[in-house]
């Protein structure tokens, strides 16, 4: 066995003497202690909070296909966040039909109907909250039509090869009507087609209005109306935000994990998150409703999150239902999960077995080619492959995960499976999800803990006496739940004390990521949450900063750390064996300054110099999370540049975490 490390970093605040603070502790980092995980520190995404559909997935237009549905909202119906639009004396109107549909995925249709077309008849559109547009930015208007008659429905020519095509006009518009900019189209023949252009806006509202008007008396059925920025992330077609996509691609995230959260399992065994139904083109998606109350268009599907993930140079984490329903489902308040039927079982391994094969087989294999017909010949090189999320830990759970895990394990080598432990860090389910895990030996566990920040401070050393012989964790879930669901510096800086741990645990905690990411103002399902946003702005939280400063510092070995028992700060000290350079952080949860004297000669550093990143500020601060606090402070990290020597003085501020990176350590 190993013997324990010098480092002796847990908070002891009962035992630790006024006049001790006064005197400077010494913080003496050794040599390398152990290697650690190199894919630590990553991020959860889940469509919580509007943080894909009007969030993330950059599409403009709300309800683009027309299959909202009163299950979702019950106020809500096929044309929810439409409107009719009859300009200059147009007359005519639109209904719904589901006769002749785009794709049997994509259910309903619009048809609009246009009496007389005066200054035009149409649809209107306001996003979400609104349609942002820039002066001087493309936008791009795309739509499927199908013409169904000219002049009159009875009486009048049925559309076809031959008959003129139907005029339509896209614009951008201001609340009141204004014109910002516009865009029209020809559409013949009688069958579906995409149609697709270009609006450039000459106005910057950010509570604009998407119009489609029809200047052709007839009939013509629309579906899949969509309207995109053109610049999103690294240009993307079908993108994402990039004012968003950047934020979080900042974290210096090491794996994306995607899709939930609670959605994986979804309400009930219908509503699961399936794979196959989020890739290929997105009017033949099997949109459906989002556990969290609203809908999910799963434009922003598999093929999206892998593309991110390597558009921001992380490693994709699918997270795959176990064959089991989330245990909150259909109202039963706790009572709720469903299992797949036995004989559905071998299908559904199937399905995941396809998955790896879509992410990672060459073109030529089946799933190899749907990928690269998508765009994306190369492989993916999934690695990691969660299996369940949260799920109550029963017989029926039990069965499936076996199933499946032991068929990946066979026939999948190249996938590390993560398995679950149940929504808590202690009870019943993490308990006998810990039992399923060692029994089968499934590499990682996905532990989750929504604690108040002391917890997170008192816990500290969790990870410290886990058996080194069993799975590694994956901390998938985590945040400290301040007073009124805050994100002070208070809880930021209990996150990052206990990061600290997380590094200094490094062989053993494989990674982990702080929950949830994104929320919407106005469209919050949960909070806290690292960033919130609306339709112009991003705003970090001072939680996003410490995942920011960890992200951006971390590294692949552990170093020894050497400080007193009765120390009230946490710390930890790694190197990055890329750059090799050395990182030290320390957190000072309490409120008084510790003056500390660094004592890194074990490094054998040239370095005279060390960049300093500092986070401080009153333990209550928050950041501004609307517009309407804009005016208020922000606590974010503040870079210097400090010289060191070999035993170097140093003041860890009240409330603050401080970074210190060494250049080029020479050993
Ligand atoms: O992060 C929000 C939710 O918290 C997740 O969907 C779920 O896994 C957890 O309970």
């Amino acid at each position: 066995m190993k013997p324990a490390p010098l480092l002796v970093c847990a908070l002891v605040a009962c035992c630790s003497i006024l006049a001790e603070a006064a005197e400077p502790v010494t913080l003496k980092v050794g040599g390398v202690d152990k290697p650690i995980s190199s894919d630590l520190f990553g991020v959860f995404f889940e469509d919580i909070n509007y943080a894909a559909d009007g969030g993330l997935y950059a599409e403009l237009i709300q309800n683009r296909s027309f299959d909202y549905s009163p299950v979702e909202r019950t106020d809500w119906s096929a044309l929810s966040f439409w409107e009719v639009v009859r300009r200059d004396g147009g007359e005519g109107n639109v209904v719904l039909d589901l006769a002749r549909p785009l794709h049997p995925n994509n259910p309903h249709y619009a048809v609009l109907e246009v009496g007389r077309v005066g200054g035009g008849v149409g649809l209107s559109n306001a996003g979400f909250d609104g349609v942002p547009v820039e002066a001087g930015k493309s936008y791009r208007v795309s739509f499927f039509a199908m013409p169904l008659y000219l002049d009159q429905r009875w009486g009048g020519r049925q559309a076809n090869d031959k008959t003129p095509p139907h005029r339509l006009v896209a614009r951008l518009e201001s609340k009141d009507g204004r014109l910002l900019g516009e865009t029209t189209f020809e559409v013949g023949g009688s069958k579906w087609r995409r149609v697709a252009g270009q609006i450039e806006a000459n106005e910057t509202d950010a509570d604009a209005r998407f119009v489609l008007l029809s200047e052709t008396q007839g009939g013509i059925a629309l579906d899949m109306i969509s309207l995109f920025p053109a610049d999103t992330f690294k240009g993307r077609e079908n993108g994402l935000r990039r004012d968003l996509a950047e934020t979080i691609a900042d974290l210096h995230p090491k794996f994306v994990r995607f899709p939930g959260g609670c959605l994986v399992h979804g309400n009930g065994l219908p509503n699961m998150y399936r794979w196959k139904d989020t890739v290929g083109p997105i009017q033949e998606r099997r949109s459906q409703p989002n556990l969290w109350g609203y809908h999910q268009t799963v434009g922003m599907g598999y093929f999206e999150y892998f593309q991110f993930c390597e558009d921001s140079g992380a490693k994709p984490m699918p997270i795959v239902p176990a064959a089991v329903s989330c245990q909150n489902s259909a109202h039963t308040g706790g009572a709720g999960q469903d299992g797949l039927r036995m004989e559905e079982m071998p299908a559904y391994i199937q399905e995941l077995i396809d998955l790896v094969e879509w992410a990672n087989g060459p073109p030529t294999t089946r799933w190899g080619a749907v990928r690269a017909a998508a765009g994306h010949p190369e492989p993916f090189g999934l690695e990691y492959l969660g299996v369940g999320n949260e799920d109550h830990i029963t017989p029926e759970f039990e069965e499936r995960f076996e199933m499946i895990y032991e068929a990946l394990h066979d026939r999948c080598p190249e996938i590390t499976v993560i398995g679950t432990v149940g929504p808590f860090p202690d009870g019943e389910d993490w308990e006998a999800g810990w039992q399923i895990a060692n029994r089968l030996r499934v590499p990682i566990v996905d532990e989750h803990y929504y604690k108040p920040s002391g917890w997170f401070l008192e816990n500290a050393g969790r990870y410290d006496a886990f058996d080194r012989s069993r799975s590694k964790v994956y901390v998938g879930e985590y945040a400290a739940h301040d007073h009124d669901r805050q994100s002070t510096l208070r809880s930021a800086l209990a996150e990052a004390a206990y990061m600290t741990q997380l590094e200094r645990n490094g062989d053993i905690v494989a990674m982990a990521s702080y929950a949830p990411l994104l929320a919407k103002n106005g469209h919050t399902q949960w909070r806290p949450d690292l960033v919130y946003f609306d339709n112009s702005a991003v705003y970090p939280t001072i939680n996003y900063y410490v995942q920011k400063l960890f992200g951006a510092n971390s590294g692949d070995k552990l170093f020894e750390l050497e400080l007193p028992k009765s120390a009230k700060f946490y710390a930890s000290a790694v190197l990055d064996s890329a750059s090799g350079d050395a990182i030290v952080k320390i957190v000072n949860p309490t409120s008084e300054a510790i003056p500390l004297r660094l004592d890194l000669t074990a490094l054998a550093t040239s370095a005279k110099t060390a960049k300093v990143w500092t986070l401080a500020g009153e333990a209550d601060a928050t950041n501004p999370t609307s517009a309407q606090y804009r005016n208020r402070p922000v606590v974010e990290p503040e870079e210097t540049t400090i010289s060191i020597d070999e035993s170097s003085p140093f003041t860890a501020p009240a409330h603050s975490l401080t970074v210190l990176r060494l250049a080029g350590r020479r050993s």
